[in-house]
């Protein structure tokens, strides 16, 4: 009987591996590559193009450059990824909101925006493993009454980007944990949240930690708070039900991450503390 035991759990293993490896598709035996098998499995918006919609106003993961090119984290890193899957990368640039949206209803293949995993958006749409850290700090200005993030209650009004889950924390009722919808005001980009908060308008300012500190760089006389408001996990999001894809790019990813060449990515853009 155990003898018995012992071998179903062996074959279960093996199973579950295999699911791990291949995910649902017939996996071709004369096809060693995973992502060569898997990008035979998926079709992209584009022929022969892999397009990423984002909001390139959130360095130093995608932002413009003055050439009215893009650059950053999430840019190499979906081009590192496109070129691993046969694919050329095509950067869409639109509002984030409407950049999930995009994903969503098939009119990008991948949305990549520094984008937090959450269960809300598990609903509407689907995640790649988590590429990154990102944390929800707060800004004020140096001199400001606002020291801790619980000061953050007295605060008149907060500035946070449209549709972002600075927003969505901060907009909700105080018994979860928010400051009310009045209290909270919704910016197109970072950069004009910021804006807000040095011209007055608003108190302090929640966002994402990277973006915090370049828009910090560019407007003196602000602050990080040292107490974080907080952390999440950054995936690329996928239309729900787009496994082949999903799938070819996690791997793509490991491979990327195995290699070296996403944390050289990332050390272009993020000098180590
Ligand atoms: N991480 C935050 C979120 O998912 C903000 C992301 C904003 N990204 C951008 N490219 N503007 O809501």
């Amino acid at each position: 009987m155990k003898k018995y035991f012992a071998l179903l759990l062996v074959l279960a293993m093996v199973l579950s591996l295999a699911a791990c490896g291949g995910g649902d598709k017939p996996a071709s035996p004369d096809t060693p590559d995973d992502v060569d098998a898997a990008a035979t499995a998926f079709t992209t918006v584009e022929e022969g193009k892999l397009h990423m919609s984002t909001n390139a106003e959130f360095p130093p993961y995608e932002m413009t450059t003055d050439a009215g090119g893009f650059e950053g984290i999430d840019v190499e890193v979906a081009d590192a990824i496109a070129k691993k899957l046969g694919l050329e990368l095509v950067v869409d640039d639109m509002g984030f909101d409407a950049a999930l949206t995009a994903v969503q209803t098939g009119q990008s293949d991948i949305a990549m925006a520094g984008i937090t995993i959450t269960d809300e958006r598990k609903e509407v749409m689907d995640f790649s493993d988590s590429y990154a850290t990102g944390i929800q700090v707060v800004i004020v200005k140096e001199d400001s009454s606002i020291q801790t993030v619980d000061d953050l209650a007295n605060a008149e009004m907060i500035g946070t980007q449209k549709a972002t889950t600075g927003y969505i924390y901060c907009s909700d009722t105080p018994e979860n944990g928010g400051y009310g919808e009045d209290h909270v005001t919704a910016f197109d980009t970072g950069a004009l949240a910021v804006m807000a908060l040095v011209n007055g308008q608003v108190d302090a300012v929640v966002i994402d930690n990277e973006p915090a500190k370049a828009f910090m760089a560019q407007n003196p006389g602000l602050k990080i708070l040292d107490t974080e408001f907080a952390v999440e996990d950054y995936a690329i999001g996928f239309a729900k039900g787009n496994t082949a894809l999903l799938e070819a790019v996690n791997t793509a990813m490991a491979e990327l991450k195995a290699d070296g060449t996403f944390q050289d990515i990332v050390d272009k853009y993020i000098t180590a503390e």
